[in-house]
């Protein structure tokens, strides 16, 4: 019913406003599809047309980040990924600067893998190939925050996303990202309008990944969501969607 009514709502903006509304893409995390970006897709529908990358085919970030490149919209386009999808976007600003009107790194981090999370990814893959279920089951209490443990809608979402997309998907994504160069000495070349955003409680890229970045984006700005762990777009979706309604606010159309 909500996913309906959204979708008249999507439907109505566009045929009002479809002229003077930036092109905002959003990039997904691991094992997520089009689903974790639901709350902004359909909150920023008055204020953007919204589309969401698909990072589930390529084998690498650099891959990733040219085919969602080849896939955009024409033109130029504000810019979010979240975790994974942010070290995607920071790919995609390498290659195609022109092309990206504003950037917000959500719940991620531009430092490659250490040692030891390089050796748990592959010890995960490992595992997947006979005990996917239980890897997700695992993934689910490093992203959230306790307190939304029990939140039924969202922890079957999660399980539903990382169902549909299976072992084949978290295999290639985490040997991509295992594999992903450091984009740090990157950042300080950005020029658009950027938002850097972070979970208070996030554990899998924790606060001061989100500091460094602002510290070497020229302008960037941090906004920490309190009540959330890795997944503040969907642990605290309405002020994720105003930090987002705000940057968007400055970027150039
Ligand atoms: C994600 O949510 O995309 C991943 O947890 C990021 C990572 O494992 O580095």
């Amino acid at each position: 019913m909500i996913c309906a009514l959204n979708n008249v709502f999507i439907n109505k903006v566009a045929v009002v406003n479809s002229h003077s509304l930036p092109h905002l893409l959003l990039l997904p995390g691991l094992l997520h599809d089009a689903r974790v970006w639901q709350h902004q897709t359909a909150g920023l529908a008055n204020i953007a047309h919204v589309s969401v990358g698909d990072l589930t085919k390529a084998t690498s970030i650099a891959g990733m980040a040219a085919s969602v490149l080849s896939r955009a919209p024409a033109g130029a386009f504000a810019l979010a990924g979240l975790s994974m999808g942010g070290y995607v976007a920071l790919e995609m600003m390498r290659q195609a600067p022109e092309r990206i009107t504003g950037l917000a790194l959500l719940d991620t981090s531009a430092r490659t893998d250490t040692p030891t999370t390089r050796e748990n990814r592959y010890a995960a893959v490992q595992s997947a190939q006979t005990h996917f279920q239980q890897v997700v089951d695992e993934l689910i209490p490093k992203q959230l925050l306790p307190a939304h443990f029990d939140d039924v809608w969202l922890v079957n979402l999660i399980h539903s996303m990382a169902n549909d997309l299976g072992e084949q998907v978290f295999s290639r994504q985490q040997h991509a990202m295992a594999k992903r160069i450091n984009s740090f000495p990157f950042l300080h070349l950005i020029r658009c309008p950027s938002l850097v955003l972070c979970g208070r409680e996030d554990g899998i890229t924790p606060i001061g990944l989100h500091q460094e970045m602002v510290n070497e984006i020229p302008g960037a700005g941090l906004i920490i969501v309190n009540d959330s762990g890795h997944l503040s777009v969907l642990e605290q979706p309405l002020r994720v969607n105003e930090a987002l309604s705000q940057w968007l606010a400055g970027v150039a159309r």
